[in-house]
């Protein structure tokens, strides 16, 4: 018999490795992995292209109105083993990644009507379970009823940390000052906007990896899933 299929939700504060887990787990697994984080990023790409951004203040009722224009896939890329992220047919994977784009997501993130066309699109892509979403609403909003949340976090000098290392590991000029500002930014608006703020579902277990290796947390992880599969 196979055994049953849950979704996994998995919140938390900026680069805190909630990727990398849930990456892990899906490949474990063999679940789908949504990193619902890149949505947000490729609105605020498609924003950017179209001038309805500016200086961080986004053009609101332009960005809503275009909306539909937007198309947001996944797509697995056999050469790097990991699943890319395209916003209408182009891969947009690393530009989303940019300086430029972490800079403008949040207030695109705090608008409803992004929040609402985001939130149905990954209700669709959960709709069969067998999943491990990333983001900060997954637990609260997106899938209330999951069978296993999990609320990660670390402090922001670890987590500016990582995120420099890994800028400067793929040629970004970055120094770690303007990135942990980046980072303490982000936790204000993620946790403080109106719309769906970040915190902790109801369940969720608690996460904080400031000192603990990626593999002591996997393996932590994989027993709680392994209670979870086995109890449903
Ligand atoms: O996880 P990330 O850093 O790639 O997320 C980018 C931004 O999108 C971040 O500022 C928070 C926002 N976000 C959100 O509001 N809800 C989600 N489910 C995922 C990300």
């Amino acid at each position: 018999m196979h055994p049953k299929k849950i979704i996994i939700a998995v919140d938390g504060h900026s680069s805190c490795g909630k990727s990398t887990l849930s990456k892990q787990l899906a490949q474990i697994l063999k679940y789908n992995y949504i990193d619902t984080g890149a949505m947000y990023r490729a609105v605020t790409l498609y924003a950017l292209r179209n001038g309805l951004i500016e200086n961080k203040v986004v053009y609101k009722a332009g960005l809503i109105a275009q909306l539909t224009s937007i198309t947001i896939t996944f797509q697995f890329n056999d050469q790097t083993q990991k699943s890319d992220t395209y916003l209408n047919g182009e891969n947009i994977e690393n530009e989303i990644r940019e300086l430029t784009v972490s800079n403008n997501v949040s207030p695109v993130a705090t608008i409803k009507e992004v929040r609402d066309a985001m939130v149905l699109l990954q209700q669709k892509m959960g709709k069969n379970k067998g999943i491990v979403m990333d983001g900060r609403d997954i637990g609260t909003v997106v899938f209330p009823e999951a069978e296993l949340k999990l609320f990660m976090t670390a402090s922001s000098t670890v987590r500016a940390q990582r995120r420099f290392d890994e800028l400067t590991a793929n040629g970004s000029s970055v120094t770690f000052d303007e990135i942990l500002k980046n980072v303490e930014e982000r936790d204000y608006i993620d946790s403080n906007r109106a719309e769906s703020p970040l915190k902790q579902a109801e369940g969720a277990l608690i996460l904080d990896n400031s000192n603990t290796s990626r593999e002591d947390q996997l393996k932590w992880v994989l027993a709680k899933v392994k209670a979870v599969i086995n109890e449903n």
